[in-house]
């Protein structure tokens, strides 16, 4: 694989060894005289991190994960203001300098749809041997995100397959629920159920995707009826920063806090084993009585996002087959 940009390129078969390396990840990680051996693996290669958006988790574990790899990095956590996209400059041209410099990985967040898909053709036509990674396109995608909801789904179940997963919040403007959704396209069995307002509905491309892979899925926007069938729920907040109308985000979210919040009575609706999710930042939609229920998982989630990146990282600049 040389660039990550969709979650579509990925095969079970790859994801199963990525999730086994970001195993190996954590393991040598716990390690402490394991974990200064890792910064060998990738000493001498050199990561650009540039992001024009927002990110607290997906910079610093792809950052930290980086240097506990002993790679270099590079990074700017605001390139909309500090870089020359200030004064006008194109996302290609600055693509294009950045290649020069000879970067191993470049790491890209951006606030427009497809931006990752223009700067790996940039990268590509530039001639240097450089992978581009999306850390999350607009409303598109952000497949390390996915990678880690998927990793830490499997290594609670033991399996993906079969799984009932529920996903809820702001469906329309959220890029992971897209990116995890076609992640779990790839395994049998599944069942998705879509949770959320009709005005925040999941895109149609989605839903065609999951036909075409057999996915059982369903649209619904009473969550309390479905909390009780789901194995995994995955929620996420309302993206005010992608909602234009005012008066409308504001009505989302007096909608998302009278019937899209998932509060300690709901608990008792779960299974026990089921687990929940939320890739980060919550705005409220998780209540934070939930957080001592054995089942709130999101910050056991957010800790495997730095191995599954220490374990991508590692793999593309390994060559080794994903
Ligand atoms: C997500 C994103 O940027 O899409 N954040 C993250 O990387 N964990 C989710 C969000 O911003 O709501």
């Amino acid at each position: 694989m040389q660039h990550l940009l969709r979650s579509q390129q990925f095969s079970v078969e790859g994801l199963t060894k990525l999730y086994d390396m970001a195993d190996r990840m954590r393991v040598t990680f716990g390690r402490k005289p394991d974990r200064q051996g890792m910064r060998t693996f990738l000493a001498g290669t050199l990561m650009h991190a540039i992001f024009y958006e927002a990110s607290t988790r997906t910079r610093f574990s792809f950052e930290s994960g980086a240097q506990h790899l002993g790679m270099s990095v590079v990074s700017t956590d605001n390139a909309a203001q500090f870089s020359s996209a200030v004064k006008g400059e194109t996302l290609e041209d600055s693509i294009r300098v950045h290649a020069g410099y000879a970067p191993d990985v470049i790491v890209l967040r951006h606030p427009e749809d497809g931006a990752a898909e223009r700067a790996a053709a940039v990268v590509d036509a530039s001639g240097h041997a450089c992978h581009v990674i999306n850390a999350g396109d607009g409303r598109g995608q952000h497949p390390t995100q996915a990678l880690l909801d998927a990793y830490t789904i499997d290594r609670h179940y033991g399996r993906i397959e079969g799984l009932t997963v529920l996903m809820g919040g702001d469906l329309a403007n959220g890029r992971t629920v897209r990116s995890l959704a076609y992640l779990l396209g790839k395994y049998s069995e599944m069942r998705i159920i879509f949770v959320s307002p009709p005005q925040l509905a999941v895109g149609a491309d989605i839903l065609e995707y999951l036909d075409r892979h057999g996915v059982r899925h369903d649209q619904v926007s009473d969550m309390e009826s479905v909390l009780p069938e789901a194995d995994v729920v995955y929620w996420t907040r309302l993206q005010v920063e992608r909602i234009a109308d005012r008066g409308f985000a504001h009505e989302m979210r007096e909608l998302q806090r009278a019937s899209f919040t998932i509060r300690a009575r709901h608990l008792r609706l779960l299974k026990e084993r089921t687990i929940i999710l939320h890739p980060f930042p919550r705005k409220g939609e998780i209540a934070t009585e939930v957080d001592a229920d054995p089942r709130a998982y999101y910050f056991h989630q957010a800790e495997n996002g730095m191995y599954v990146r220490m374990a991508l990282l590692f793999s593309l600049i390994k060559e080794l087959p994903l």
